[in-house]
């Protein structure tokens, strides 16, 4: 007997998580239970996943290269097999361009495993990589992401079918993008360092969704399992981990999106839309 639905997911740095909690929420409102896994907390043995005791079941996840993080497909691979059992998704990109990707291969994997998936949904969040958006548009993105999410639970729980559609050009494109970043997501780990602030606090060690982060007399060193989520750097107290190099990928303002969200002087009504955003940012924003 199912005790309603649950949603596993993936968040590197909030983004995905804030949306889980919305869908959460809003399921809550219609009388429907919804518990919340963490994907990396089954992978690493702390939770069972149990979706035998859910319907429906939930995937949701950030962007990373047009594609869904690698320790997605990690999760799925661990999964026991669905018998039919009805999945939505949900994916968490800082651009609509391209719908962000395929979800042909996650939907495969799924389906091989015998999960059904019938429902979509994108939800354009703040970027965590290369560009600060302005916290007011920050803010107008949840508010447009709470509705469609509305939209969607109503839709899930009556059965409806939504799917994206996955042209092979697009499948091409995430498949190469993805491939791309699995291999500098290595490279990227490796260049970390803690700088002479950090405050040995075991925080980053304790949070790396890959066990990538050993510390060594308090201080962190970092090996070749990282899949680049931005956790360790953003959420340093000391502010202390930087990426060699490739530091220029990191936003050196960073600010969470709950603390944007929390923030009354934050005001919506009015973003500015920065330069790199393409087009489908605002189209989302204004008209969703
Ligand atoms: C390595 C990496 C790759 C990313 N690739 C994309 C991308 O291809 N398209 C996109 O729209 N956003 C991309 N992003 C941005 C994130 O998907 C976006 O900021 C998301 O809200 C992060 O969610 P999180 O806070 O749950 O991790 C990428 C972020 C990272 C860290
Ligand atoms: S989270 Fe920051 S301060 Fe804490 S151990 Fe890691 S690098 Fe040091
Ligand atoms: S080392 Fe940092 S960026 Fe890499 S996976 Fe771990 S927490 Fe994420």
């Amino acid at each position: 007997m199912a005790t309603g639905a649950v949603i596993y997911y993936f968040s590197g740095t909030g983004n995905a998580e804030l949306s889980a909690k919305s869908f959460q929420r809003q399921f809550q409102a219609v009388g429907t239970g919804c518990d919340l896994i963490r994907m990396e907390d089954v992978l690493k043995g702390k939770v069972r996943s149990e979706p035998g005791k859910y319907d429906p079941l939930g995937f949701g996840y950030c962007i990373h290269a047009f594609n869904a993080p690698r320790i997605v497909y990690d999760f799925i691979e661990r999964l026991p097999p669905g018998e039919g059992r009805k999945v939505f998704l949900f994916k968490c990109p800082g651009d609509g361009f391209l719908q962000a990707g395929a979800t042909s291969m996650i939907r495969g994997r799924l389906n091989e495993k015998g999960y059904a998936v019938f429902h979509e949904t994108l939800l354009v969040t703040p970027a965590n990589v290369l560009i600060r958006i302005d916290d007011g548009l920050a803010k107008r993105l949840y508010a447009v992401g709470e509705r469609k999410i509305r939209k969607s639970c109503v839709e899930i729980l009556a059965g409806k079918t939504r799917l994206q559609e996955n042209p092979l050009w697009l499948a091409a494109i995430s498949r190469l993008f993805s491939w791309g970043e699995t291999r500098g997501a290595r490279y990227f780990g490796k260049s970390l360092r803690a700088s002479g602030a950090c405050v040995r606090c075991g925080r980053c060690a304790e949070n790396c969704p890959t066990r990538n982060i050993r510390l060594v007399e308090g201080k962190p060193e970092f090996g070749w399992d990282c899949m680049l989520c931005m956790r360790c750097i953003y959420e340093c107290p000391a502010r202390a981990i930087t990426a060699g190099p490739l530091n220029f990928f990191t936003i050196r303002q960073w600010r969470g999106s709950s603390d944007i969200l929390a923030d009354p002087s934050v005001n919506p009504k009015n973003p500015k839309y920065h330069r790199l955003l393409t087009k489908k940012v605002r189209e989302y924003a204004e008209n969703p």
